[in-house]
């Protein structure tokens, strides 16, 4: 092990340091990726590593907030933890930074400054679209070299099948139905989950499938609620007495508006469409309903084993495309190998359920209702 890092770090030119940020919602598995980033850069390149904090936040603050991170802090001692050691943070654009006043500031000179300040001859980016649209200007900005890595439990990421935190938070929603069914089949009762994924609706296909949902609702395939009420009543109708229906988060009510969670602290998070859909199936089928509103537990949970694989080969892979100069490039997961794409590729086209596509052909192979029937 020693041998073939100090190997690698023959090979590898001159020593660098270079910085991790974690930015947007948390998720399950982002301290895989640091341990994979910390171990490979460190014992495998001899290079410094700083962990930023809070995202794009630290490179904010004076003095920048970081720490060094090696093997001994951020080793395997961190590979099981559910968050992210970093911190991170879902607001706050340096391009347009909110201040008390209401108004908007353009902050970016600062974070580039920062990374200047820290030495940092490369930037790992670990993120969504959203972040990685921020970062990217930032380095385009500022000629920093970054490397993205994809995370986000919505797996809407573009060009890459899979983003750390997805498989943890579909095993979670499955597990809640696996609790949601003795209990709807005890009470004879319609159990609604909603589940996140922003205006995607993976988390909500996949569970739906894994967790025997009867009905499952996503952004991507318009519904009636007609059609809904008339699955439900043709199960009851066949003797069973309960059903199991998995609504996503930015699926619409009736008349066609997003549902929007009260006080969301960034005023655009969607919550509460599965209470929307409780009333009217009630109304319409006179069932006993009731509703989960999973929320954040699909993101605390310990890392599964997938997510801990996927980080591991994704922080690999991202400080070996440092090692080799390549940057402005996201690594992804495709065709059962960790490969890397333009970043532009990635955030120019989001990844949305594929109403044709194989999953959805399962679940109506399944006789699971979307809605559109
Ligand atoms: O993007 C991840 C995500 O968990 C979405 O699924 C959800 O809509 C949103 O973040 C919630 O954000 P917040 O943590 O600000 O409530």
């Amino acid at each position: 092990m020693v041998k073939a890092a100090l190997r690698n770090a023959a090979g590898s030119g001159a020593a660098k340091t270079i910085g991790i940020l974690t930015s947007g919602g948390d998720c399950a598995g982002l301290n895989a990726v640091i341990r994979a980033v910390v171990a490979r850069a460190s014992l495998g390149y001899g290079w410094r590593v700083f962990g930023i904090r809070q995202g794009t936040m630290g490179l904010l603050r004076r003095p920048v907030e970081y720490d060094e991170l090696d093997p001994g802090t951020a080793g395997i001692n961190i590979l099981r933890l559910g968050g992210t050691i970093l911190g991170t943070t879902n607001h706050g654009d340096p391009f347009a930074f909110p201040l008390p006043d209401g108004s908007r500031k353009d902050r970016s000179a600062e974070v580039i400054e920062a990374v200047r300040l820290l030495g940092l001859d490369a930037l790992i980016g670990v993120g969504g679209d959203g972040s990685f649209a921020i970062l990217r200007r930032l380095a385009q900005q500022g000629g920093i070299h970054l490397v993205g890595i994809p995370k986000t439990i919505d797996n809407d990421v573009g060009a890459t099948e899979s983003s750390v935190g997805y498989n943890t938070a579909v095993m979670v929603a499955t597990e809640a139905l696996d609790r949601l069914q003795p209990t709807a089949a005890s009470h004879d009762r319609v159990m609604i989950l909603e589940v996140m994924g922003r205006d995607a609706g993976h988390i909500a296909l996949a569970a739906g499938i894994a967790g025997g949902a009867d009905i499952i609702l996503i952004p991507e395939i318009a519904y009636r609620m007609e059609a809904v009420a008339a699955h439900i009543d043709r199960i009851r109708r066949g003797g069973r007495n309960f059903a199991l229906v998995v609504v996503a988060e930015a699926v619409p009510d009736r008349t066609g508006k997003r549902v929007r969670a009260a006080g969301a602290p960034t005023g655009t998070a969607y919550g509460g469409i599965g209470r929307v859909l409780a009333d009217e199936i009630a109304r319409l089928t006179g069932a006993e309903t009731r509703v989960t509103i999973l929320g954040h537990v699909q993101r605390g949970s310990q890392p599964s084993w997938d997510d801990r694989l996927l980080g591991a080969a994704f922080g690999v892979h991202a400080v070996d495309l440092i090692a080799a100069g390549r940057y402005d490039r996201m690594v992804a997961w495709q065709n059962r190998c960790v490969v890397d794409v333009p970043l532009a590729d990635a955030i120019a086209r989001p990844q949305q359920v594929d109403p044709d596509g194989t999953l959805v052909r399962t679940a109506r192979g399944l006789a699971i209702g979307f809605g559109d029937g």
